[in-house]
């Protein structure tokens, strides 16, 4: 059998042997974490938890599970994330289904849902049921997330991008919240004409120019779309910016922003008194603001 193919021939092998086989695999192609990766594909080409396999690593593979963990491995080699491979990402606790064609939600994106959580919590909402608006929902962990943080909540996500919006309704579904939660195709707030009380946003931040030089699994398999914030990389907050006292009356709109990006993207949104949120790095993750008071009737 030639080298790679008995390289990647796990068929037999017991678990721990595998692990270890698909962790220096990882490691030679400048993956960061070989060894908790392997084990995390390992344990799911044999449909068991990382902890499962912790109290069984005798265990072997059989044909197909071996095929399967031969696949997973080319494809983490490939610089693929591991949570792209498994189709899944956990956000603020809970489990997301994400494809090709959504944004992987990342852990510093939780600092949005506390700084959201904690304005809901400060603000008197005169008894009225909250409604929360997300632009640029992608897989809709975000949304999501707060509706199921606030069960008093209603919430509509929108996204230029349709794959994006079935991703997140099936999410919807599986978190028991398609009562609550509505989506629709919509670029920024163009045209919108209905009013909410928080806006959240994580748009596409990265200066176009920038996109080249990011890590192969941000490059290579987040969609071009959730990232390119066009030259500067703030085109998005710029666009709904514009639009933001039409739909917010008397509320708070919190963005997610990139590194370095908080000041200028408080001068965009140009209220005074923005409020900032640093993340567990200590960079400024996200910047919200109060729109004025304005006449509902
Ligand atoms: C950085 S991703 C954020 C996805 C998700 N909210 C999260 O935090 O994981 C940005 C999302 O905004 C969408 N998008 C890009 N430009 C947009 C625009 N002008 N209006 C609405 N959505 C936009 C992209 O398709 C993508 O799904």
């Amino acid at each position: 059998m030639p080298a790679l193919e008995q390289q990647t021939n796990f068929s037999g092998l017991a678990a721990q042997v595998a692990i270890a086989r698909v962790a220096r695999m990882l490691s030679e192609a400048g993956v960061e974490h070989p060894g908790r990766d392997a084990r995390i594909l390992t344990a799911a080409a044999l449909s068991a938890t990382s902890a499962g396999l912790l109290l069984d690593p005798g265990r072997t593979l059989d044909d197909e599970e071996g095929r399967a963990l031969a696949g997973f491995a080319r494809r983490r080699q490939a610089r693929e994330p591991v949570s792209r491979i498994l189709g899944r990402r956990d956000f603020y606790g809970r489990s997301f289904r994400i494809s090709p064609s959504v944004l992987d939600p990342r852990p510093c994106s939780e600092t949005l849902i506390d700084a959201a959580l904690e304005v809901v919590r400060d603000t008197r909402w005169d008894g009225r049921r909250l409604r929360i608006f997300d632009v640029g929902t992608g897989s809709g962990a975000l949304l999501l997330t707060l509706l199921s943080e606030l069960p008093e909540a209603e919430g509509m996500g929108t996204d230029v991008c349709a794959d994006a919006l079935a991703v997140a309704r099936e999410n919807a579904r599986m978190l028991g919240l398609s009562g609550r939660a509505r989506f629709a195709e919509m670029r920024s707030l163009a045209g919108f004409e209905q009013t909410f009380d928080l806006l959240i946003s994580n748009p596409p931040y990265i200066p176009s120019r920038d996109i080249e030089s990011l890590e192969p699994e941000v490059r290579f398999f987040d969609p071009r779309g959730a990232l390119d914030g066009g030259v500067d990389g703030l085109e998005i907050y710029r666009e709904i910016a514009s639009d933001l006292p039409r739909v917010l009356h008397n509320g708070w709109a919190l963005f997610e922003v990139g590194a370095g990006q908080a000041q200028d993207v408080a001068a965009i949104l140009g209220a005074p008194g923005s409020r900032t949120w640093t993340d567990l790095g200590g960079h400024t993750r996200c910047v919200a603001v109060k729109t004025l008071s304005v006449d509902r009737s």
